[in-house]
């Protein structure tokens, strides 16, 4: 399973990276927002700050939701950095957008999806990733877990290369639990990656070890 960070922060990203199980990284117009990255100039050298920190794919969403639009920043983006995937919504001038960049050879990653009709969608339209938003689906009494176990059973059946970017993690569990459905790929913050690692158990082992090793020194 791919660990993708879902942030625009640098500080973040380079922590993320410096742990070594860093395969990617996804932004999208709120994150970067949250970060104070306005303008265009300054939002496509982030993106190149993003790319020159980690090894992995980052997503870049286009703003545009018309196909012309889209294609016009996809391509602007994708020569930015051989790193960068072009983020399409998933709306019908978006499906067309993901059959030209498919087509085009260029790396998309289809957003906003929930539901299996919409992930069956971008995978015939040729999406690199299609992106799930479980966090969200579960803010609405939905269960985003049983769309990622839905989409997985529909790709497998047809052979779909589109790669499942569980995306809307929020929590340890989210991670845990898209792995054993098969996601090939989770996206979430740095506080949810970095929760794999906690357990008391290891805690109270460590200090008793140490504990031990003093006494015998
Ligand atoms: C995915 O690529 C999105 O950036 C993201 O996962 C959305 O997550 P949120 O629901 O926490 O905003």
């Amino acid at each position: 399973m791919k660990f993708f960070i879902d942030t625009a922060n640098l500080d973040q990203i380079r922590e993320a990276q410096t742990l070594g199980v860093l395969d990617g990284v996804t932004t999208n117009p709120s994150l970067m927002a949250k970060e104070g990255i306005t303008g265009e100039k300054n939002i496509l050298k982030h993106y190149v700050d993003i790319c020159n920190i980690v090894d992995g794919d980052v997503s870049a969403e286009v703003i545009a939701v018309d196909l012309k639009g889209m294609i016009k920043e996809g391509e602007a983006l994708a020569n930015l950095h051989p790193q960068i995937v072009v983020k399409i919504p998933m709306i019908e001038e978006g499906v067309k957008a993901l059959n030209y960049f498919s087509d085009a050879g260029i790396k998309t990653n289809c957003t906003l999806v929930f539901s299996v009709g919409q992930a069956l969608l971008a995978a015939k339209a040729g999406a690199t990733y299609v992106s799930p938003f479980i966090g969200r689906l579960d803010d609405n009494s939905t269960d985003g877990l049983t769309l990622i176990e839905e989409i997985r059973l529909v790709y497998d059946n047809y052979a779909f290369e589109t790669e499942i970017l569980a995306a809307s993690v929020r929590h340890t569990m989210h991670i845990v639990n898209c792995a054993k459905l098969g996601a090939d790929v989770m996206t979430g913050p740095l506080s949810a990656i970095k929760g794999l690692l906690k357990h008391p158990l290891t805690d109270i082992g460590l200090a008793q070890f140490l504990a031990d090793h003093k006494k015998g020194n």
